[in-house]
């Protein structure tokens, strides 16, 4: 049987992802949205791509959940995204009935599939869809860091004229205004960028990081793709191949860190189980502050969801 990755929502992030995933021929992809047409004609596009881009993979849209039957991974990106002036949090009350609904609808079909969240606010998200599914947390992640850090990684590679492909970056806490950049850990070619740049402009970096989201809704008047979009393709490659990456997940916390029943922006090793080991690393007194605060905050919002602790599937 051919590996198969369930993509819910076919707007601007999940047709990305719907794509890099064919363009890697990692799986078969199917593709479900609530809008008539959309996820078909996507699809179709995207098939009608493969000869151009040699890719054998095959994408089909759906409406409906007939087709997800026994998916090895679910991308959940339905919900609306942000506009102008709106918090990730704003989203909260609209997208936690989106993505419970969804979720309740995969895991009737696929049992056994691993969650991969992306729909925001993502680390509340997160916690909906591992509520309704009954899922263990190593098979309820959310993306987040990974693109925060490649957005970091982007900037650091930028101030320093050097490949992007040199750096490493890392960003832990929630995703959100809160999230903690960790200067001591993002390197450039192994060194850490406290000794190649300037405190002053680290700082810059930090903050162009935690506002990089907003900085293109203000550009674009709707969240990003591209790169949400490759970050997930990054995790389910992972995934997928078994690889056991290092990467920077949302992962349900249970004593790490000091955290207890949260979804919070870790270092993971994921592999085919999904979550396979949560990397604990030496905080600062400083760097523990800011992610208690960053917690606090994802805190709040659990605090907020409607969706029970039971599951319901
Ligand atoms: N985690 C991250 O870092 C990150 C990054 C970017 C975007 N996001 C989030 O991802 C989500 C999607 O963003 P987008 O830019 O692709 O938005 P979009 O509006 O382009 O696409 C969302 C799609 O979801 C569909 N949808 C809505 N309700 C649905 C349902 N019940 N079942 C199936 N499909 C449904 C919509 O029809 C739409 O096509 C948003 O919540 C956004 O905030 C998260």
């Amino acid at each position: 049987m051919k590996t198969k990755v369930t993509v819910v929502g076919a707007g601007n992030v999940g047709a990305t992802v719907a794509q890099g995933i064919a363009l890697k021929e990692l799986a078969d992809v199917v593709l479900v949205d609530i809008v008539e047409g959309v996820p078909q004609g996507k699809s179709l596009d995207m098939n009608e791509t493969a000869p151009v881009e040699t890719y054998d993979a095959l994408l089909r849209g759906t409406n409906t959940y007939d087709g997800t039957e026994n998916s090895d991974i679910v991308v959940i990106t339905a919900g609306l995204p942000r506009k102008p002036g709106m918090s990730r949090d704003d989203l909260l009350w609209k997208n936690e009935e989106i993505v419970g609904g969804v979720t309740a609808e995969v895991v009737k079909r696929s049992p056994d599939c691993i969650l991969v969240i992306v729909s925001n606010p993502l680390d509340a998200m997160c916690e909906v869809a591992r509520r309704v599914s009954g899922f263990p947390r190593e098979r309820v992640i959310g993306m987040a860091g990974v693109l925060d850090s490649a957005r970091m990684r982007y900037f650091i590679a930028a101030e320093l004229n050097v490949s992007v492909e040199s750096t490493h970056a890392f960003v832990l806490g929630g995703h959100g205004d809160t999230m903690v950049p960790l200067p001591r850990y993002s390197t450039v070619a192994g060194i850490p960028i406290p000794e190649l740049i300037p405190q002053e402009r680290i700082d810059a970096i930090v903050e162009r990081t935690r506002n990089g989201g907003a900085e293109i809704v203000n550009l674009l008047k709707t969240s990003a793709w591209y790169a949400p979009g490759a970050s997930t393709v990054e995790m389910v490659e992972a995934i997928l191949k078994d690889k056991r990456k290092i990467l920077p997940c949302a992962a349900y916390l249970t004593g790490e860190y000091g955290l207890n029943d949260l979804y919070v922006g870790v270092p993971v090793k994921l592999g085919k189980n999904g979550i396979e080991q949560i990397i604990e690393i030496t905080l600062t007194p400083d760097e523990d502050a800011a992610l208690k605060k960053s917690a606090a905050a994802v805190k709040e919002l659990f605090d907020k969801l409607k969706t029970g602790a039971a599951a319901t599937v």
